[in-house]
């Protein structure tokens, strides 16, 4: 077995390491882009620093990724209109072709040599709990890990960085809520290797808590905290789900019982077809209820979020008016200029879907509702004479110590809630609100195969879905 992992390891560990020739041309694109960045910073009437970062500045990107993250830092006495312009002024003139984006603050991202470089301003701050910005706190990661990864230490976080993108888990964007390049060198750095890493993640207890620093912060309410050694006040695993540190335990396990590299590659299910959804729906006698719309106009991390939000309303809401949630998702599509990489670009023109599936979807004419225990003089009697001459209903009776009604239903199936307007006085997210009231479909049972062109894939890992 162990033989096996390390074989395992071995061959991952040469397929996703840079041959030298890739590093030299990485690291000749990227002092490219200092330079260019250096002589615009020439020409404002301030002095900044340029700076690499993240893993090419570490040696620990995998091989064939190709962005390279450059910042520009900036006296921390700018306030932050200058700073903007100046990033952007620095940002268009390195990179011509560029298109601006946006994050904490403006930036610029565009190709040079053909890699995706990011151009991002910062403050220069001296210490990273000064920040003002959260972008201030990167070259502060980047200087604590060059002096702390050897070699061996950078195969070892190459591997994990696959690992993790094998298993889909890698990335702090919020659509994936996983594990940030950051984060994954720390882990690697705690434990000095891929190996002991899966081991002890195998049997971790969540919430699981480091402090490589020895800060001492308790403050964190998160499954996986590692507190930034930069920055006490941080935990670098902030927005790591629950769900992603158990699959990260559950692929551990797997991994350490049967070593295999296809642990490390990313497998896309087939995209399921009409007759699949429809055969999925029959089979299950589900009743799934999904909303279409397009999806508003922000990029991916304020998206995320916001659908998240909305399904969250919906199926409470759904809930708690009788229609049994099973399970629910939330898609979106990228729209025309996307690149599918999940960089921020704005959605333009994609379609969101909100899919519940419930297990009830149709109810009695009428619903039980609970008043005061009798007991309860002034409540009671208020409940009481509310309803004793009410004609729609049913009671009051007595049900245990409790005054009960029987009243109608406002809504008997799901579907006529959705219809109506009490649909916006669910909790959602304020973009898919208001594309909501712009328009939308409502699909209903085996209709929804009519999503499977747009989202296939996600429908095949709905219906088969995997750890
Ligand atoms: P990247 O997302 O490019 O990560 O952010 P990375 O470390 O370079 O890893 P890969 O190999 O490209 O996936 C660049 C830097 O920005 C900071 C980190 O310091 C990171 O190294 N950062 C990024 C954060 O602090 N938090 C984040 O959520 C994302
Ligand atoms: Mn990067």
């Amino acid at each position: 077995m162990s033989d096996e992992f390390d074989a395992v390891v071995e061959r991952v560990r040469d397929r996703v390491s840079p041959d030298a020739d890739e590093r030299a041309r990485l690291q000749r694109a990227a002092r490219t882009v200092r330079e260019r960045a250096e002589a615009a910073v020439s020409d404002l009437p301030v002095d900044a620093e340029v700076i690499q970062v993240g893993s090419t500045a570490r040696e620990t990107w995998t091989a064939g990724d190709r962005d390279v993250d450059v910042f520009v830092a900036f006296p921390p006495e700018l306030d932050r209109e200058t700073l903007e312009a100046y990033g952007l002024q620095v940002g268009h003139a390195v990179l011509p072709e560029g298109r601006e984006e946006y994050a904490e603050h403006p930036y610029v991202v565009g190709e040079c040599d053909g890699y995706d470089v990011d151009l991002v301003p910062c403050y220069a701050v001296d210490d990273a709990t000064a920040i003002q910005s959260a972008v201030d706190r990167t070259p502060f990661h980047t200087r604590y890990l060059e002096s702390r990864l050897d070699d061996r230490l950078a195969g070892a976080v190459r591997v994990t960085k696959q690992f993790l993108k094998g298993i889909g888990v890698y990335g702090s964007d919020l659509r994936t809520r996983g594990f940030s390049g950051y984060l994954t060198e720390l882990l690697v750095l705690e434990y000095g290797g891929f190996r002991d890493l899966v081991t002890a993640a195998a049997d971790w207890h969540p919430p699981v808590t480091f402090d490589p620093e020895d800060h001492g912060t308790r403050s964190f309410d998160d499954p996986l905290v590692v507190v930034d050694p930069t920055d006490p006040e941080r935990n670098v695993a902030a927005v790591c789900s629950a769900r992603n540190v158990a699959r990260f335990q559950h692929y551990a396990r797997e991994l350490l019982t049967t070593p295999r590299e296809e642990l490390f590659e990313a497998t896309i299910p087939d995209p399921y077809d009409a007759d699949a959804v429809r055969a999925a729906v029959e089979g299950r006698d589900t009743t799934p209820v999904a909303l279409r719309f397009a999806a508003p106009d922000i990029v991916e991390d304020q998206l995320w979020p916001q659908l998240r939000k909305s399904l969250g309303g919906l199926t409470d809401e759904l809930d708690r008016r009788g229609f049994d949630v099973f399970r629910s998702a939330a898609f979106a599509t990228d729209g025309g200029s996307g690149t599918g990489d999940g960089s921020q670009n704005a959605n333009d023109a994609g379609t969101a879907v909100l899919l519940v599936e419930l297990a009830v979807a149709e109810r009695p004419a009428i619903e039980r509702h609970e008043g005061p225990p009798v007991h309860v003089r002034e409540h009671a009697t208020g409940f009481y004479e509310a309803y004793a001459d009410d004609p729609d209903v049913s009671g009051p009776y007595v049900d245990g110590d409790r005054y009960v009604v029987e009243r109608p239903r406002e809504f008997r199936t799901a579907v006529e809630f959705l219809q109506s307007d009490a649909l916006y006085d669910v909790r959602l997210g304020p973009h898919v609100e208001s594309a909501l009231e712009t328009g939308h479909e409502i699909l209903v049972g085996v209709e929804i195969a009519a999503l499977a062109e747009l989202v296939g894939v996600e429908l095949a890992d709905y219906f088969d879905p995997k750890p």
